[in-house]
């Protein structure tokens, strides 16, 4: 009877801890959100990267977009390429909290002193994390149509989003990593 009294306290002991962990854990999905750091790093730069170069082969000698150029496989990456790239920016444009880094000891390029640190991009974001999210957000449109112009095979509309997407990372660039400093003369 005593043994079994014990078992239940142990039991029930082990329930409450259980239930403690539980409720660390956020319901929605947010968690699994990756620093910008990381989705930089492991996503956006090699994935963009790969979808300017194979996106330049869907184009005849005179310039044009022709899609007669591509194969299917090339097709295919370039879904998947855009895909990983709307994936990681719809987390950071839903995540609560946007994080820079997941440990301060880590250097971002261009860091010094011409370039912000991590803590600085951090509070940049922090003034104004709506925009960013925003930002995050335009990403992982023009990241879509990549994937429909790969679906639908349409030379044009690749063509398009090729050349929009340099300016989708610039704009989030110029407010969050390197923007104007206070008082510096305005670029010419
Ligand atoms: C929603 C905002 C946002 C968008 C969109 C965005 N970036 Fe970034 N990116 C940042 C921020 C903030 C940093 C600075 C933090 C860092 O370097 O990790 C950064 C850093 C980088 C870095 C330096 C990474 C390093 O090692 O520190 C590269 C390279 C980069 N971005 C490329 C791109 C490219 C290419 C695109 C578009 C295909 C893009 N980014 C789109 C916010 C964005």
């Amino acid at each position: 009877m005593r043994i079994s009294i014990y078992g239940l306290g142990l039991t029930m002991g082990l329930l409450a801890l259980a239930g403690c962990g539980q409720g660390k854990t956020p319901a929605t999905p947010v968690a699994s959100a990756p620093t910008v750091h990381e989705a930089m790093a492991n996503t956006v730069v090699p994935k963009s990267t790969a979808l300017w170069e194979t996106a330049a082969k869907a184009t005849n000698d005179a310039g044009d977009p022709d899609g007669s150029k591509m194969t299917d496989a090339q097709w295919t990456q370039i879904a998947a390429d855009a895909q990983a790239i709307s994936d990681v920016a719809n987390k950071l444009g839903n995540a609560e909290t946007i994080k820079v880094l997941a440990d301060p000891s880590l250097k971002i390029q261009d860091e010094g002193p011409q370039g912000a640190s991590g803590a600085q991009v951090q509070a940049f974001i922090d003034k104004d994390p709506a925009a960013f999210k925003a930002f995050a957000k335009a990403l992982a449109a023009n990241s879509d149509a990549f994937v429909a112009a790969a679906h639908a095979k349409d030379a044009v509309k690749l063509g398009a989003a090729s050349d929009a997407l340099d300016g989708v990372c610039e704009a989030c660039h110029m407010k969050f990593w390197y923007p104007p400093k206070p008082g510096a003369p305005p670029a010419t």
